[in-house]
């Protein structure tokens, strides 16, 4: 017999230390672990296997399919939208051809099963993508099917990624004789800027707000790449796993469509300033806005609609901006420095 397990891609990252530290309480989750780099021993622990692999190493996935009975994959390996710009061809490789290999994998694991394997796949805000800032304020609360004409190489990914997603799940091989009887249940999630107390994010655009907090908790200077009033929706890490898993669970009858905006507050960089300034009023923190990366960041909305998943699978985050700051990010950061210190 093969084993049932839960499938994470880039299990080192943010998100996959979230996820994986939250479904590591059940001790009966069978969690197999693929990422690049060496998994984090806080983590590791949770792990019945941690695989330091690539996703675009067919090789290694086929020989996952011969071991493991997959049940759900949440597949979180992604160059973000300031790294992928660096090398935009090498991050379609990654975001794209990645996400391909998997949904195949995932599919076959369907065929061989004879029940449709759960595919959870955050997306982001990058997949929008506002033409200016007059539109941008005049757009309101985006909702999922509007705005969708992404400038970055990361958003278009993702874009393209839900569809191949809804392509899976639904028009796989369409024509074929042997049309697969079993396909995928493909899941998605358009994320806010995620913002977690206890790791940082890498190559983001949206990172000047947790950038700005673990700077100032640590006593480092920090200078802001975008103008004060630049407004997007964020979320901390607690609720972007809370909603991963309240969408893997949802009924599939009560899901009207594959992709959810989900949000929770939307401050100005000179509020999240604000905010963190009274926390740590030794911070040091100026603006200078990075023409380029302001742009990425200007053509994002500054809210987002999620009527959607609240009627549909009853999204509801636990944390408004207030609750963010001053019952998870400011304690918490502020303990996690003085332990390192
Ligand atoms: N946080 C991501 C980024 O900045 C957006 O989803 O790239």
């Amino acid at each position: 017999m093969r084993k049932e397990v839960i499938l994470i891609t880039g299990a080192n990252g943010e998100m996959g230390h979230g996820l994986i530290s939250q479904l590591g309480q059940n001790a009966d989750a069978q969690i197999i672990a693929i990422d690049v780099q060496p998994l984090d021993n806080d983590i590791a622990k949770y792990c019945t296997r941690s695989i330091q692999g690539d996703i675009l190493d067919s090789l290694l996935l086929g020989r996952l399919i011969a071991e493991f009975e997959i049940r759900t994959i949440f597949h979180l390996a992604s160059i973000l939208s300031t790294k992928a710009e660096y090398n935009p061809e090498t991050a379609h490789k990654v975001n794209v051809e990645g996400t391909l290999n998997l949904l195949r994998l995932a599919v076959e694991q369907s065929q061989w099963q004879g029940k449709s394997v759960k595919f959870i796949y955050p997306s982001s805000i990058a997949a929008y993508g506002l033409p200016d800032l007059v539109t941008k304020e005049q757009a309101g609360k985006v909702r999922e099917d509007e705005w969708l004409q992404p400038i970055t190489m990361y958003g278009i990914n993702k874009l393209y990624c839900e569809h191949l997603g809804r392509y899976y799940q639904k028009h796989y091989r369409q024509l074929a004789v042997d049309k697969a009887s079993h396909t995928i249940d493909f899941r998605s999630i358009r994320f806010p800027g995620l913002i977690s107390a206890v790791t940082v994010p890498t190559g983001g655009t949206s990172d000047y707000a947790p950038e700005m907090i673990h700077s100032a908790a640590q006593n480092l200077p920090y200078t802001c790449f975008v103008r004060p009033d630049t407004r997007l929706p964020f979320m901390v890490m607690p609720d972007a796993i809370k909603a991963l898993l309240m969408l893997e669970s949802a009924p599939k009858n009560n899901l009207s469509r594959q992709v959810y905006n989900v949000t929770s507050f939307s401050p100005t960089a000179d509020e999240i300033y604000k905010i963190v300034k009274s926390a740590f009023p030794e911070a040091q923190i100026e603006c200078c806005s990075h023409s380029n990366r302001q742009a990425i960041v200007d053509s994002w909305p500054a809210q987002v609609d999620d009527t959607a998943a609240c009627r549909d699978w009853g999204w509801m985050p636990d944390y408004n901006q207030d609750q963010a700051f001053n019952d998870y990010l400011i304690p918490t950061i502020r303990q996690r420095y003085i332990q390192h210190s």
